[in-house]
């Protein structure tokens, strides 16, 4: 495909999730009715459309209409490329620009300008302050690949050189080895010997250094555990995991994942949780706002009314997991969210009625750990 016949996809598309087709849907639907498209050109067309997607606002504010056109437009203008010669209806090629569509578009103001939408901007500048703007202007670039080092199975260099014999070159983060950024061949990761052998596992930083920022433990309970990725961190410091979950299909992939890793993690069903733990750890349904580059139709879908269902949610799950925390040990919050209800207001409030005692906060932003993300520690008296 050519450039211009990939922007004409990534119009289409676009279109599609404008009109409600959540984004991994309209891809999948496009992809499949395109066979004659190659690796590269999904590729491309998947980056099109996310660009766009993280930087909606703006780009249709520049393109002059939210669709599209409007935001392949929009992408043109932002990057100073001739729009003619995407638009130019050549064999594939979006048909040509109207006279209408030349003159119209505008610099981006205020949340616009960031990305945001208009009801979340006080919320954002509440919670971050002076940083508000940077973290925004951050959100809008495409998040790097991280991996864990599975240290069951292997260290930091012999993975790194396992991932490099199928071309994927990678960098261990200066405050934690075991955290591998990929610098080269992200896209060949799923496929590689190192990911199938299990030395190595697709994490973000900040879950890494949140992880990593544990007490040891020799039991630990994930009540909310979804694909495992923090109880096979956990599995790897050598505690012994019990995975929970309201929902049991988010777990239908541990065990082969726990198989692959060589940690042992025992699965507990739906509401049934038994005794007591040196650390339970409650990665709580959130906003993920901190994680809006990687699922940037998410930012758009996300409203007032869902923020206020989630609290009462942490709130809940809160209460229910404390019950489980052995006298002396430790309660993990975590959040993929930069909000501040969601972060340390929530965990304030929990150690006010709960008998807990703070032991550290964190929160870590895209200006210093890649994604989102907030750890509230706290000890059980
Ligand atoms: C942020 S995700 C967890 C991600 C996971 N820990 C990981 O590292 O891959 C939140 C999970 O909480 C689960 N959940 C939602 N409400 C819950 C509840 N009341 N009790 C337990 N789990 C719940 C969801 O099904 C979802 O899998």
């Amino acid at each position: 495909m050519t450039p211009a016949a990939r922007a004409a996809a990534a119009i289409d598309i676009l279109d599609r999730i404008l009109g409600g087709d959540p984004a991994e849907a309209a891809l999948l639907r496009w992809s499949r009715d395109s066979r004659f498209a190659g690796s590269g050109d999904r590729a491309a067309v998947r980056d099109l459309v996310f660009d766009s997607l993280r930087r909606l606002r703006s780009r249709a504010a520049l393109g002059g209409a939210m669709t599209g056109r409007g935001l392949l437009l929009g992408l043109c203008r932002d990057e100073g490329t001739d729009p003619a010669a995407l638009f130019s209806g050549q064999g594939h090629a979006p048909a040509p620009l109207s006279a209408a569509e030349l003159t119209a578009g505008r610099q981006p103001d205020g949340a616009e300008a960031l990305d945001l939408p208009d009801w979340l901007l006080p919320v954002w500048q509440d919670a971050l302050g002076k940083d508000a703007a940077p973290i925004a202007l951050a959100m809008r670039d495409r998040a790097p690949v991280w991996l864990r080092v599975n240290t069951l199975r292997a260290t930091p260099a012999k993975a790194q050189e396992a991932l490099a014999k199928d071309g994927i070159e990678t960098q261990p983060a200066s405050d934690l080895p075991t955290a591998l950024r990929v610098t080269e061949g992200a896209r060949r990761v799923a496929n590689s010997r190192a990911y199938h052998d299990g030395l190595v596992e697709l994490q973000d930083l900040s879950p890494q250094l949140a992880c990593a920022a544990l007490p040891e433990a020799r039991t630990v309970l994930d009540y909310c555990a979804g694909g495992g990725g923090k109880a096979l961190a956990l599995a790897a410091k050598g505690a012994q995991v019990t995975a929970h979950d309201i929902d049991a299909r988010r777990m239908s992939d541990l065990p082969a994942r726990a198989k692959r890793a060589g940690a042992a993690i025992r699965l507990a069903q739906p509401g049934q949780v038994q005794g007591l733990f040196d650390l339970v750890v409650a990665d709580v349904p959130c906003s993920g706002s901190g994680t809006w580059r990687r699922t940037p139709d998410a930012k758009w879908r996300f409203d007032d009314a869902a923020l206020q269902h989630l609290l009462t949610v942490q709130a809940q799950i809160l209460d229910r997991v404390a019950a489980h925390v052995a006298p002396g040990g430790h309660l993990a919050y975590m959040t993929c969210s930069l909000l501040e209800g969601e972060n340390q207001r929530q965990a304030d409030a929990f150690v006010q009625r709960a008998g807990f005692d703070p032991v550290a906060m964190r929160r870590f932003t895209p200006l210093d750990a890649s994604d989102g993300f907030f750890l509230a520690l706290m000890r059980r008296r």
